[in-house]
């Protein structure tokens, strides 16, 4: 079953993205694009862009458009997503979005569908303080609502469960900043063309999967796509 479009799961720091992201990748057999990944890959390889990332992460601030906008056209380029993705954690500005209507335009893909979380800021700083990531297949853990079977241990693969080093309750403020500053318009612009739709990320991971699901059935009853 393919999905055929892109989707954008927008939302603060803490908001289930890639949580949802993961899950709906699965059932939908299309990839799961976190750009925030894919910048932690490339500083943890030390590669130049990832030397240049590294500081303004560990800070809680964006990094430059230029560079996500490259990284992103670079993995768009794989087969792997010619039949649809996801991406969580992108575009994060306004100009990222504009870039991207044209990159989706020249692969033929029609308009994204967007998704806003909305998740009070309580519960954000809660939920991104119990945060353990495996660190070989990147499931996400949360010791206050889902633990590991084993402390420490991923579930799925055995690997190492780690935290973020931009999880501690100082950097999320900043990260939380930036959101409410550069990305939080960015609703208004897809708003305006007419593809935003929400989901209450307060809810439980199942029932917020479930929302999800039904807003892309709507959507695929509206444009035949999945
Ligand atoms: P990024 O990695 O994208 O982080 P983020 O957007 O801040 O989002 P998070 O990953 O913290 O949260 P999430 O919404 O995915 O939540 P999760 O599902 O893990 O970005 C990191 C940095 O990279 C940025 O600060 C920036 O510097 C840079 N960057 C990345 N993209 C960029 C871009 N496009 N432009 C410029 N810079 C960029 O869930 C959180 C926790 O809650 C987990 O423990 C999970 O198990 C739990 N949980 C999830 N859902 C639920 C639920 N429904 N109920 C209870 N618990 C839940």
């Amino acid at each position: 079953m393919a999905l055929n479009r892109a989707m954008i799961f927008l939302g603060p720091p803490g908001a289930g993205k890639g949580t949802q992201a993961n899950r709906a990748a699965k059932r939908y057999g299309v990839p799961h694009l976190s750009t925030g990944d894919m910048l932690r890959e490339a500083v943890a390889q030390g590669t130049e862009l990832g030397r240049s990332a590294k500081p303004l992460m560990e800070r809680g601030e964006l990094v430059p458009d230029n560079i996500v906008m490259g990284m992103v056209e670079e993995r768009l380029a794989r087969p792997d997503s010619a039949q649809g993705f996801i991406f969580d954690g992108f575009p994060r500005t306004v100009p990222q979005a504009e870039q991207l209507d044209k990159i989706l335009a020249r692969r033929g893909f029609g308009k994204p569908l967007v998704v806003e979380f909305h998740v009070s800021p309580e519960t954000l700083l809660h939920r991104v303080s119990g945060r353990w990531t495996c660190s070989v297949g990147g499931e996400t853990y949360n010791i206050y609502e889902r633990p590991p079977k084993v402390p420490g241990i991923c579930d799925v693969d055995g690997g190492k469960l780690i935290q973020r080093s931009d999880d501690s309750p100082d950097i999320v403020r900043e990260r939380l900043a930036a959101y409410d500053r550069k990305t939080k318009p960015l609703a208004d612009y897809y708003r305006q063309h007419g593809v935003l739709e929400t989901v209450d990320g307060s809810k439980g991971v199942e029932e917020v999967s479930r929302e999800l699901n039904e807003i892309f059935a709507r959507a695929a009853g509206r444009d035949g796509h999945l």
